[in-house]
């Protein structure tokens, strides 16, 4: 199995590059915000509950997205690898990853960190929100919180596979395309050496 962490602050491109990857490397995209959004739309207790927090810009409780991730690793064991997108978001859930691959016999291959100013990310959260509908992007004190959030709560998981050597910074402005062959090269590498 070969799976990566995309990590980044909000807006930093993490969906918008998984897309991409998973369609070349075929790997399983496993992003945390999508699966709370999907259980928003379908209404459900736990996304009742986790859309209040969501609207606030506040991370939502670990012990529901590690049990997201955990049941996604259950039903999808024959997979090449996963592509993990927005989670781990802070040292308890990264523990708490590495402990489910652990039990799967496999780890963490690498982390791709997406580096983009803050201003920068406010500006292309803001223009998303003219048109995705999604209630935390647009509203510019929503997303300073998320960005308040990752630098408080989620940057400390970096360091945990820093430690690791398992970090790789991108630059994470430029061409979509631009960064996607930064990501490639990195990725090709790996999978080399593994
Ligand atoms: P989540 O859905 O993970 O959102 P996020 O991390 O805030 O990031 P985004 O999805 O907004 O940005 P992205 O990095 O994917 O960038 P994108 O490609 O979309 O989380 C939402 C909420 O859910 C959290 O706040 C929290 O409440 C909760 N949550 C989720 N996971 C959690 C966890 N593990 N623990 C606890 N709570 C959790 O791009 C953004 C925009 O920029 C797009 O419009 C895109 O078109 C544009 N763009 C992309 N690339 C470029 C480029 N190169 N140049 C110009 N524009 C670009
Ligand atoms: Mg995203």
């Amino acid at each position: 199995m070969f799976n990566l962490i995309l990590f980044g602050p909000p807006g930093s491109g993490k969906g918008t590059q998984s897309e991409k990857l998973i369609a070349k490397y075929h790997l399983k995209h496993l992003s945390t915000g999508d699966l709370l959004r999907s259980e928003i739309n379908s209404k459900t207790p736990l996304g009742l509950e986790a859309k209040s927090l969501m609207d606030k810009g506040y991370l939502v409780p670990d012990e529901v997205v590690i049990g997201m991730i955990s049941s996604a690793l259950d039903t999808n064991l024959q997979a090449k690898g996963f592509l993990f997108d927005g989670f781990p978001r802070t040292s308890t859930q990264a523990e708490a990853l590495d402990k489910l691959l652990a039990l799967k016999k496999t780890s963490i291959a690498v982390m791709l960190a997406l580096e983009v100013s803050e201003e920068e990310l406010v500006k292309r959260l803001l223009k998303r929100g003219e048109t995705s509908g999604r209630s935390d992007d647009n509203n510019d004190s929503v997303i300073r919180e998320r960005i308040t959030e990752y630098n408080k709560k989620t940057t400390p998981v970096a360091d945990h596979y820093k430690e690791l050597e398992k970090v790789i910074m991108i630059n994470g402005e430029g061409s979509v395309d631009e960064i996607f062959s930064a990501l490639c090269m990195e990725i090709d590498n790996r999978m080399k050496a593994d």
